[in-house]
């Protein structure tokens, strides 16, 4: 048998991961999935458990799939838990995305002071989570999407007693099949090196089947041959300088830190035009529901591709694979650096081309970091390790100094002031400050 456990089983992503799961079922035979998620998300799971129920019904496999609110009885027995959760939902996402911009930052969920605060509300509850797997599914792999995922996969693995923790996302993913498209190659072909951190990871050299098109890949970025955006990100361009100084592949993200009063400008005005992302979301969600009610939807529906993790669930359960396997294959995962960036502490996390083992991740070192991006991406990783530690003491002046040395913050003054704002938006979320 071989049973999965998705946390956050309510989300709307979850269609994609059930189709992944179900379409492998030839080289990973999941017998059993069970949804989990908590009593405000009780209507959303038992509506994607029915939908997954005429999707398994439609690919005529034998998978049991049920849905609880009861995590511990969930994860016994679990070889695989997928962590996809949202601590005080979209409404707090808003909070996360508004307050910044009323003081003149940049609001984004997982970047500046909103990603502090979405680590600081999420890190103690999948800390939870870590403490049972380590009791009652010890040796099951816990697959992190929770955002900030670099963060979150940080303090799990260096603060909880559960080491089986792998962090994902879909930027290098969508980075790596952009540019398979473009090339027209096959994504398996092209290997881009990459180096950095979650949502702040950069594209060194792109290799297919061995030979360095790093080059032709961006002039055709330049020439605006092609986009890796996700949906949730505006597509904005890079400018030849960039490009020909850095050397470096950006990723979507990057433009918050290299194009901040551009972003800002568009931002205030998408906002004004259709509130936050979190509230064009909450729309996007309630029209999705609607669609998985009606039984005559019996797969994973196309609408679901405007949601910025379009695909995560290929990234999910290519991983799953691949460990269940014993593949060996390439994927770029976030986990311990252990000597693979020299620049950056020992045990940081890193998101980085591994070789996917039985045993977990194994990361491909390409040396250090490069001159242009060294300073930058070591003060990201300082201001990580800021915020994983006051997460976890909910001390104000830990929060302070993380929020003091982003650089999209940075002001000391503002610091304080969209520091409180936040905490008291999020005082329901915050048991630890
Ligand atoms: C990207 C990121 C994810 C993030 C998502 C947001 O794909 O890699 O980490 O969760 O966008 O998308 P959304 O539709 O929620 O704005
Ligand atoms: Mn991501």
């Amino acid at each position: 048998s071989l049973k999965i456990v998705i946390i956050g089983g309510g989300s709307s992503y979850t269609p994609e991961i059930l189709e992944g799961l179900i379409q492998r079922q030839s080289t990973f035979p999941v017998t059993e999935i069970v949804l989990v998620d908590v009593e405000a998300g009780k209507e959303k799971v038992d509506t994607i458990c029915q939908l997954g129920k005429r999707m398994v019904e439609e690919a005529k496999v034998n998978i049991t799939l049920t849905w609880t609110l009861d995590r511990r009885s969930a994860l016994q027995g679990a070889d695989f838990v997928s962590t996809q959760i949202r601590v005080g939902g979209l409404t707090a996402r808003a909070h996360d995305e508004r307050i910044p911009l009323k003081h003149g930052l940049i609001g984004q969920e997982t970047n500046g002071a909103g990603g502090i605060m979405k680590a600081f509300r999420t890190i103690p509850v999948l800390m939870e989570v870590a403490k049972e797997m380590n009791e009652l599914c010890p040796n099951a792999w816990m697959i992190n999407f929770t955002n900030p995922a670099g963060m979150v996969t940080e303090a799990l693995l260096n603060h909880s007693d559960h080491k089986k923790i792998i962090g994902v996302c879909n930027i290098p993913f969508n980075m790596r099949h952009s540019t398979a498209e473009l090339l027209q190659v096959p994504p398996e072909e092209v290997l881009i090196q990459f180096i950095g951190l979650n949502h702040f990871v950069f594209g060194d050299k792109i290799f297919v089947g061995g030979e360095d098109r790093t080059e032709e890949v961006f002039q055709k970025l330049l020439q605006k041959e092609f986009d890796y955006s996700p949906a949730n990100i505006m597509p904005l361009e890079w400018s030849e300088t960039f490009m020909k100084s850095t050397k470096l592949l950006p990723n979507p993200y990057h433009q918050y830190y290299f194009q901040s009063e551009t972003v800002l400008k568009k931002d205030l005005k998408a906002y004004e035009e259709n509130g936050t992302r979190a509230e064009v979301v909450q729309e996007l969600e309630e029209s999705l529901f609607e669609l998985y009610k009606q039984e005559s939807l019996r797969n994973k529906p196309k609408e679901l591709e405007q949601r910025g993790g379009a695909f995560y669930s290929q990234v999910a359960c290519s991983l799953m694979d691949s460990i269940y396997n014993n593949k060996e294959d390439i994927q770029t995962v976030n986990t311990w650096n252990h000597g693979t960036i020299p620049d950056l502490p020992y045990d940081a996390v890193i998101e980085a081309n591994c070789v996917i083992t039985k045993n977990g991740p194994k990361p491909i070192s390409i040396g250090g970091i490069p001159a242009p991006m060294r300073g930058m991406i070591q003060n990201m990783k300082a201001m990580e390790e800021l915020v994983i530690k006051a997460s976890i003491s909910g001390d104000y002046q830990d929060a302070y100094n993380a929020f003091l040395v982003n650089p999209l913050i940075q002001d000391e003054k503002k610091a304080k002031k969209v520091l409180d704002e936040l905490l008291e938006a999020h005082k329901a979320y915050l048991p630890q400050f």
